[in-house]
C-alpha cells in the first residue's frame, strides 16, 4: 500500500515545544510527513520579519526524527501543486488556521490540530523584551 503523506506548513521561528508538539502529532497522523517552511522572503510579503534566518529553521526542522522531508514555502499559492505533485494524501495545520484552507478538501483529507496552549514565537518575542527590560542586554555576559 502507498505511504501515506502529510504535510504542513509554518515558519517556525524560534522553534518552541508547541511547534515540536505539532509536528509530532502530524507524523503519528501518516507514515511520511513532509513540512513546507515558509522563507524569509515569502515572510517579507506576509509582514513577518524573523530573527532565524530560513537555512538554519530549515535545517532545524529537517534533522527533527519525526519529519522526513522539508521543502521551501514561497507563495500563498504553491498548495494546490504541492499537493498534486508530492502525492499528498492529508494537508494538515495549528486550529488558528481553522477552516482557512477546507478549499483544499477536494484534493487531500484536511485537518486542524490543538495548538499547544502559552507558548509561540510571538509570546516568547515578548518575554525576551521584558527580560532583557528586567535585566539589561549585557545579562549573563
Ligand atoms: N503551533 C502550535 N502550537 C503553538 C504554536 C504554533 O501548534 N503553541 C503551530 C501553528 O498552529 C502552525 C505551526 O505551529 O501550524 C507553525 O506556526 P508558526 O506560525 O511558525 O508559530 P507561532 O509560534 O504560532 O508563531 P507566531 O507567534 O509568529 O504566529
Amino acid at each position: 500500500m502507498k505511504p501515506k503523506r502529510v504535510i504542513t506548513y509554518g515558519t517556525f521561528d524560534m522553534f518552541h515545544i508547541g511547534h515540536l508538539n505539532l509536528l509530532n502529532r502530524l507524523a503519528s497522523l501518516g507514515d511520511e510527513l513532509i513540512v513546507a517552511v515558509s522563507t524569509d522572503e515569502f515572510n517579507a510579503l506576509k509582514g513577518k520579519k524573523t530573527l532565524i534566518p530560513y537555512e538554519q529553521r530549515a535545517e532545524i526542522v529537517r534533522n527533527l526524527k519525526c519529519v522526513n522531508r522539508v521543502i521551501a514555502e514561497e507563495s500563498w499559492e504553491q498548495k494546490q501543486e504541492d499537493i498534486k505533485r508530492l502525492d499528498i494524501d492529508l494537508f494538515a495545520m495549528g486550529d488558528d488556521w481553522k477552516g482557512k484552507f477546507d478549499f483544499l478538501k477536494p484534493q487531500c483529507e484536511v485537518v486542524y490540530l490543538p495548538r499547544t496552549e502559552d507558548v509561540s514565537t510571538t509570546e516568547l518575542k515578548v518575554a525576551l523584551n521584558e527580560f532583557l527590560q528586567e535585566h539589561g542586554a549585557g545579562f549573563g555576559i
